[in-house]
């Protein structure tokens, strides 16, 4: 073995060493019979490296030539990059695919089993199958009080919810909670949550995916809450719960009936602007104004 094999060996050891690749250290090949078919077969061997040896090589300032001599050397970037890239994918969730089906299922099953608010509450704190959770701060669950008749669902957590664990408590909570007080309603007199219970990153809209794992526990929050009429906030909860994708213009301002999917039984919705839509359409609030007498009569009926 000449210097530069020697370098190339030291090198490509620091290489596995610095990013945690001691198991891709070593790689040979062996020729095994196979007794049965009298056949000779050349399988490819991977050795985990031990940490420790590759350390005192490194300690001894010497390459032991007759442990290196299978080390799978590197010989470029790219071969690098390649190797880095296979173990990014192997550590990764794709290992851990979990069809989509299946995590509904789960959600499904999960949610089946609670009996009140608070079993659902640890389900869903305890459910990981939607990937918004790995990188939010809270589980946003509900506010308000869980008696009431009155069930107000908006979309998805943003910044504030995120960080109090509190659904609408930031600046488009604020403008909802006016439009209530507006009608004499407050949180001691609604229950507020949200099809969505993690926040999406940068506030985005949540994806088709996201909804649709959330949703067996949304549909059972709407069961164990019981409500004579449901508030939905915006188009996303609408569409995600009456599965309408029309625009709110079109659906607001009226009773539609939302079938429960679980149990025989139907029950009043009524949809109106997002709050944060009315915060950049000013000129929509009058049309609001209109709504929230609207649900006031309703209430009072
Ligand atoms: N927007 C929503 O739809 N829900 C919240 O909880 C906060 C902002």
């Amino acid at each position: 073995m000449n210097i530069n094999e020697k370098q190339k060996i030291k090198r490509s050891l620091n290489f596995y060493l610095e990013n945690g690749l001691n198991e891709v250290i070593m790689s040979s090949k062996k020729t095994l019979k196979n007794k049965k078919n009298n056949i000779s077969q050349e399988i490819s061997i991977k050795t985990n490296f031990e940490q420790k040896k590759i350390t005192k090589i490194f300690d001894e300032n010497k390459v032991d030539l007759s442990k290196s001599a299978n080390i799978k050397t590197i010989s470029s970037s790219s071969d690098a990059i390649g190797i880095l890239a296979k173990k990014n994918l192997e550590d990764s969730d794709i290992k851990k695919f979990i069809p989509i089906s299946k995590i509904i299922e789960d959600a499904k099953n999960s949610a089946k089993k609670c009996n009140n608010i608070f079993e659902l509450k640890k389900a869903v704190e305890n459910f990981d199958g939607c990937n918004l959770k790995k990188i939010a701060t809270n589980t946003v669950f509900c506010d308000g009080n869980p008696d009431s008749k009155i069930m107000v669902i908006g979309e998805a957590p943003g910044n504030h919810e995120d960080l109090q664990g509190i659904p609408f408590c930031g600046e488009s909570g604020k403008l909802l909670d006016a439009m209530f007080q507006a009608i004499d309603l407050d949180r001691s007199k609604i229950y507020i949550t949200n099809v969505i219970f993690w926040r999406p990153p940068g506030n985005r809209k949540p994806t088709e995916e996201e909804l649709s794992v959330c949703k067996p526990f949304v549909e059972k929050h709407i069961e164990l809450i019981n409500p004579k009429l449901i508030i939905l906030v915006g188009s996303t909860a609408m569409s995600a719960i009456l599965g309408i994708s029309d625009p709110v213009t079109g659906i607001r301002g009226k009773i539609i009936k939302y079938r429960m999917s679980n149990i025989d039984k139907e029950v009043d919705s009524f949809v109106i602007f997002h709050p944060s839509y009315l915060m950049r359409q000013s000129s929509k609030k009058r049309i609001a104004w209109r709504d929230m007498l609207e649900i006031e009569k309703i209430i009072k009926q």
